[in-house]
């Protein structure tokens, strides 16, 4: 049976304004009546504008409309509303009005997406990268090769000496990198010789890798400095068809901090991507997983003590706790990792370097914990009227109730349990204006402890969590807002996302600061202003070139910098594809940032092992964008 059609055309796009006509065309046999429009779309609407219909409700991205009453259409006609948004425009079609349905009753009519009418924006730029011919090499640069006489060849056995448990990671993971070499451990003469060497002769996580004719030595003081010179190791002998020039390499990062962030909570991304995304983290250089298991749209980690919060909390769909978001559709949508994947997860991370960083979202991006556990995390009497950044207007977390104490505190010692990580992220990004100002409960506990303004209960939640972690030993991260005001103390770091300047605020404030501006690390932004391209745009386009250039250090105070990160935000992000095609080549770009010093730095030194890497990327079967689209 034929499904009734949505078109959609873009009258006004603007920075801070939007005009569509949505148009519902009955292409089913039956006429329609009685029914509820639904659909995804991220941008606010506003009610009082809409014409010949009306919004029954809003949820985040998830908008339900309805014409006017009494309203019937006959087969083939259409019913046309208008719409205004003021948030910001529609750039791209990747959050154009996704996964409509329609709700009769109790049933649920598919729809599908009719055409659509969007311009090109004017300034579009379509230059294609041209890369030059491949030729075998490092990602990240090493900081330097020396070129000696001879080459050494792969052969079908490999004879290794490593006697300390240092090197385990190293020999493992190397061996597993090439499945058709035997590796034989040998006590006498071996091929490969991992050699530890004390830590005055080699920084923490550097190593020496000399190749030679028929033998190479790995020198290093740490179990990461063997495992990146087996990394640079593999990928000479990857990129150069098991064939590598003789050389002398010494090399060490230029940050200890080297991270990606995954988000695991819009779409749910499970343990097989997750693995991915880490082996290739490793093939990088990459040391750091954040992992985003939170957020308004879905709990993703099980915890004991509060089954609701996976039961409920980590599906969406009609009938469902929470309601469609970002196009996942009427029907249930959604999943969490038990605590088995999750130390197979933190496992598998270190078996190559990497370790895993929780992040738990709070006091905003709260709305799937919130609504998992009413009882505990709502005030009734709380009249309080916000919209956050994502549309929501009851997702945070409310500090005047004991019971917001109570529950992180519990989810934070499950956590504890899980990472052994030394940080855990605790999220305080975007906590919109206006929260808390009617709470009864906020009102009373701001002036029981002498504030003058509920808003600094933000800070205070902050830094009750991390006085809690830090008498389980463990430090905090946040996003850069919760630094502001100054209410947690400098053993935690900041995440600068914003922008740089946020990052210069914090570095002079005296943070430890990870630098990355959404401009430069945000993955999930779109490689150029195609409204076809994947990605959003809010904060403009990064193509290969835009993540090579960015130097986290360019600021005042740039001691204080303690590395850089790539992030993957998956609101539109639903599969492996997609995220792979944001993460490559562009993840090539963060790692040499965050790995090479910036006088090694060199774009045109820089392409043509990105055309190797690309070769790499197609035996390994990971998607990629293709420079020439
Ligand atoms: C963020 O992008 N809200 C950290």
């Amino acid at each position: 049976m034929s499904k009734p059609r949505l078109h959609f055309d873009v009258l006004n796009s603007a920075d801070g304004s939007l005009k569509l006509n949505i148009v519902l065309e009955n292409s089913t046999d039956t006429e329609l009546k009685d029914f509820v429009l639904c659909f995804d779309m991220p941008r606010f609407i506003d009610k009082q504008t809409v014409f010949n219909g009306h919004v029954t409700s809003q949820v985040g991205s998830h908008i339900e409309m309805a014409p006017p009453v009494n309203t019937a259409i006959g087969k083939g006609e259409r019913w046309q509303t208008t719409i205004e948004s003021q948030t910001c425009g529609l750039f791209n079609l990747s959050e154009r009005p996704n996964h409509p349905y329609l709700r009769l009753g109790e049933t649920i009519v598919d729809v599908n997406m009719g055409t659509h009418k969007m311009s090109q924006p004017e300034d579009l730029d379509l230059r294609v990268l041209t890369l030059p011919a491949a030729s075998s090499g490092v990602i990240p640069q090493p900081q330097s090769i020396e070129a000696t006489e001879g080459e050494f060849r792969l052969a079908s056995q490999l004879t290794f000496k490593a006697e300390l448990t240092e090197t385990s990671n190293a020999i493992d993971w190397l061996s597993n990198q090439f499945p058709e070499v035997t590796f034989v451990k040998t006590e006498g003469d071996a091929t490969l010789s991992l050699l530890k060497v004390s830590a005055e002769h080699i920084k923490p996580e550097g190593y020496e890798l000399t190749i030679g004719g028929e033998s190479i030595q790995i020198k290093a003081a740490t179990s990461a400095g063997f495992f990146y010179g087996a990394v640079t190791l593999a990928q000479l002998l990857v990129t150069g068809q098991g064939v590598v020039t003789s050389a002398t390499i010494i090399d060490a990062p230029q940050y200890h901090h080297r991270g990606q962030f995954l988000d695991c909570a819009r779409s749910f991304h499970g343990i097989d991507t997750v693995k991915s995304v880490i082996d290739q983290m490793a093939w990088l250089k990459l040391n750091t997983f954040h992992w985003h298991l939170t957020d308004d749209e879905a709990w993703r980690i099980e915890i004991d003590a509060f089954p609701e919060l996976t039961e409920l909390g980590a599906w969406r769909g009609e009938g469902e706790l929470q309601p469609s978001q970002f196009g996942s559709g009427s029907k249930r949508y959604g999943g969490f990792f038990t605590k088995q994947q999750i130390k197979e997860v933190v496992e598998y991370a270190k078996a190559r370097e990497i370790t895993v960083i929780p992040e738990i979202d709070i006091p905003g991006h709260a709305r799937a914990l919130i609504m998992a556990l009413p009882n505990l995390l709502r005030e009734a009497d709380d009249k309080s009227e916000y919209v956050s950044i994502q549309q929501y207007q009851d997702n945070v977390l409310n500090p005047g109730l004991p019971g917001t104490y109570q529950v992180l505190e519990t989810i934070l010692d499950e956590v504890c349990e899980l990472f052994p990580s030394q940080v855990i992220h605790l999220g305080g990004d975007e906590v919109p204006k206006h929260v808390w100002e009617k709470s009864p409960a906020c009102i009373a506990k701001a002036q029981a402890m002498g504030l003058d303004d509920v808003r600094l209960l933000e800070g205070h939640l902050i830094s009750h969590l991390e006085q809690y972690l830090a008498q389980k030993g463990r430090n905090i991260s946040v996003w850069e807002e919760a630094s502001h005001g100054n209410k947690i103390t400098k053993n935690a770091t900041v995440c600068a996302w914003s922008n740089g300047a946020e990052g210069q605020k914090a570095a002079q404030a005296g943070y430890p600061v990870i630098m990355c501006p959404a401009q430069a690390t945000y993955l999930d932004m779109a490689w150029n202003k195609d409204i076809n391209e994947t990605g959003v745009l809010w904060a403009g386009a990064i193509d290969l070139k835009t993540a090579y250039d960015f130097e986290p250090g360019s600021i005042e105070n740039s001691e204080q910098v303690i590395g850089t990160q790539a992030l993957v935000w998956t609101e539109f992000v639903k599969d492996r594809a997609k995220l792979e095609y944001l993460l490559y080549p562009r993840l090539f770009a963060v790692a040499e940032v965050a790995w090479t010093a910036s006088e090694n730095k060199s774009w045109q030194r820089f392409l043509p092992r990105v055309a190797a890497q690309l070769e790499y990327l197609d035996k390994r079967n990971i998607n990629y964008r293709h420079m020439s689209s």
